[in-house]
């Protein structure tokens, strides 16, 4: 596994997740062509794919499942974009932004109707509709904790990760976990590469929340001004207000009048307090836990271990 097979499994998915509802009203089969041809970096079906690999059946035959997960991903985001009212996503104006609220809303229930169609089409177990279906319900979850910790000053590192392991790791965990059933992988291998999947999306989010403080928008083709605008529990808001919530809610009421000057303040707070740092050893330990969840399992783990690596390696 490298950099290239990587990509070529990219353009493999980008062919056909643009093919995937040809013809329909208009102001929905631009919507979701808008949407699906505006690429991300696709790495849950790429994830898929490898463990469906790695269980022992091809690339092919995982293709449906893998397209399933990105569109289920695709939806998420267009959802998730009007909750955080953002106004950018992979490049491009949010679809809400583009077209309107409604639009929006109905583009992602469409896409979730293809996305289970193509399970459905494809003749695939009960299992693999099980799997989608629970993780599905786990995602708005963890959406819905998201939310409501916006308003609450007392949410706890726990409870940060309960709601990062809803939103974000089970959608990762049951990529993770629809390889292995397409390759009839037996249940202790789907456990182990489920809970990997899991432990890699909460190191993903962790990712994902220091990116928002310390990227920038272009590298990122995202707004990111929701965390801090709207008060997100992240984990470095959450361990800079044990150090001094005082000094960081100064910061974060400072963005509100001047969002560059507060976000530099943000982050020379977190750096003074050591909380940036924290955070990288964070993430690296979870994914060193995630990767010794599938240490014991009897095949040749070495693509998902690349799949860490590039987890690790990740700026955008
Ligand atoms: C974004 O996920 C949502 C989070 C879980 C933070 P990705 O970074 O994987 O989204 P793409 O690559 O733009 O599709
Ligand atoms: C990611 O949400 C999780 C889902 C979309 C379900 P975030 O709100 O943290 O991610 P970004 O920053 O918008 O990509
Ligand atoms: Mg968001
Ligand atoms: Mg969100």
């Amino acid at each position: 596994m490298n950099e290239r097979d990587i990509r070529e499994l990219r353009s493999l998915i980008d062919s056909q997740i643009t093919t995937i509802y040809p013809s329909g009203p208009k102001s929905l089969t631009q919507t979701i062509r808008y949407v699906l041809e505006a690429g991300g970096k696709r790495l849950r079906p790429i994830l898929t794919l490898l463990s469906a690999q790695t269980f022992g059946t091809t690339i092919t035959r995982a293709l449906p499942a893998a397209i399933a997960v990105e569109i289920l991903h695709n939806f998420t985001l267009v959802h998730d974009d009007i909750m955080d009212e953002d106004s950018t996503r992979h490049g491009q104006p949010t679809v809400h932004e583009k077209w309107d609220l409604g639009n929006a809303i109905l583009t992602g229930d469409a896409m979730l109707s293809l996305a289970l169609r193509i399970l459905q089409n494809n003749g695939e177990s009960h299992d693999l509709m099980t799997v989608f279906t629970t993780g599905l319900l786990r995602v708005c979850e963890g959406q819905a904790l998201d939310k409501e910790f916006e308003t609450d000053k007392n949410v706890s590192l726990e409870d940060y990760i309960q709601m990062i392991d809803l939103k974000t790791g089970h959608l990762i965990g049951l990529a993770s976990e629809m390889g292995a059933i397409v390759a009839n992988a037996d249940a202790k291998t789907r456990i182990a590469v489920r809970d990997y999947g899991r432990l890699i999306g909460r190191a993903f989010q962790i990712q994902d929340d220091l990116l928002e403080i310390y990227s920038d928008s272009e590298i990122m083709g995202k707004s990111l001004k929701s965390d801090i605008i709207l008060g997100k529990k992240t984990f470095l808001m959450i361990k800079a207000r044990e150090v001094s919530s005082i000094e960081i809610d100064k910061a974060v009421k400072q963005t509100r009048e001047n969002f560059a000057k507060g976000k530099q303040e943000i982050q020379n707070i977190l750096n003074d307090m050591g909380v940036t740092r924290l955070t990288q050893d964070y993430i690296a330990e979870i994914i060193c836990s995630a990767n010794e969840k599938i240490a014991d399992i009897p095949h040749d783990m070495t693509d998902i271990l690349y799949f860490s690596d590039m987890i690790t390696r990740r700026n955008n």
